[in-house]
């Protein structure tokens, strides 16, 4: 197959302005934010207009920089990394881009703040892209080697929620440049259908052929043979190399494990968490019950239903045959493993 070279990317700076692709409005129309600080960055990341562990981060490091080209002061940097962090709390991303951004802000000193904010988010930016193609062509090399040409995914982990191509969907977009016959399986990610909707949406551009399946539909298609490998990101990655991941994901490793199906996780290090010691330790975000009740703006539940909706759940290490990294891949993945990927 030949890959699209259409260039997908959720998030443009310019070097004073920052531009979001707004993904709660895709496939339909495409609409670029231009968020004028931290605040309406943060707004953006809880409402999922930038969403996907890497750009969350990204989109965040930009917000500090914007915020302090605007107010250049230390109150203004502690306010804007406040705000932002405490915008989603599960990918580990978030708070890792802040913090360096602060750090670098402190290291700096108050008469160039912003120029230090901004050098910083270009620096985690450029890097993000580097890691997602670095995992793409070591993750490609492990599924090659195992024959892989079905992948079956979950969620969006393309460039629309990375730096670069992707993380999981990197892996399937690199090994779809390398070997004929790769064929995707996109799970539809109830009940923000990240899958139906952006998933869907950049493999049609990159001209890599893929179904659409219900969430429901994964479990059966693997018992019978239908995929060759799963393959999903990650929003945290605790010492032990228990992984937290869209919601859902954590059934399609125990369909993969049950049907002996490689079941590979990809993201880049600094989505990996050494401070969180096990996957009991992530907190799982918890997201309005409307986004369960209503679909597309339509009501699907009685009124008043009852709801209970975590945006992400936990697969134990045990359940992952590979960790793939831009340095290195895990395999299998452990305490030991995870650590020695990320060591200095
Ligand atoms: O709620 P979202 O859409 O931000 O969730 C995204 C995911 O769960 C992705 O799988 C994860 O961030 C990895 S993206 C490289």
């Amino acid at each position: 197959v030949s890959v699209g070279v259409a260039k997908i990317q959720a998030i443009r700076w310019d070097g004073r302005r920052l531009s979001l692709l707004d993904q709660t409005l895709l496939p339909g129309s495409e609409v670029w934010l231009t968020p004028s600080g931290a605040a309406e960055v943060a707004e953006a990341i809880a409402r999922l207009a930038v969403r996907g562990a890497p750009n969350i981060g990204i989109a965040a490091a930009y917000g500090v920089a914007l915020e302090l080209s605007e107010r250049p002061s230390l109150g203004a940097l502690e306010e804007a990394c406040d705000v932002l962090i405490a915008s989603r709390p599960t990918a580990v991303n978030l708070a890792w881009a802040v913090e360096r951004v602060r750090a670098a802000c402190l290291g700096a000193g108050p008469s160039t703040l912003a120029s230090a904010a901004r050098g910083e988010a270009q620096k985690i930016h450029a890097a993000e892209d580097a890691a997602s193609l670095a995992m793409g062509a070591l993750g490609a090399d492990w599924l090659a080697a195992r024959d892989v040409r079905t992948v079956l995914t979950h969620c969006n982990t393309g460039a629309l929620a990375t730096g670069g191509r992707g993380s999981a969907l990197g892996l399937a977009i690199t090994l779809a440049e390398r070997v004929e016959g790769v064929r995707v399986i996109a799970c539809e990610t109830r009940p923000l259908l990240q899958g139906a909707r952006l998933t869907a949406w950049e493999l049609e551009r990159l001209g890599i052929p893929f179904s659409l399946i219900v969430d429901g539909a994964a479990a059966g298609l693997l018992a019978r043979g239908a995929a060759d490998a799963v393959v999903v990101g990650c929003d945290r990655v605790a010492a032990n190399g228990d992984t937290a991941n869209k919601v859902g994901t954590y059934a399609h490793a125990l369909a993969a494990a049950a049907a002996s199906v490689p079941f590979v996780v990809a993201g880049p290090t600094s989505t990996v968490d050494l401070s969180t010691p096990d996957g009991e330790a992530i907190v799982i975000e918890e997201r309005d019950a409307s986004e369960v009740t209503s679909l597309a703006g339509l009501g699907i539940a009685p009124p008043g239903t009852p709801v209970i909706n975590p945006a992400f759940d936990v697969t134990p290490a045990a359940l992952i045959s590979a960790l793939v990294t831009e340095r290195g891949i895990a395999s299998p993945v452990d305490v030991e493993t995870v650590g020695a990927l990320v060591a200095p």
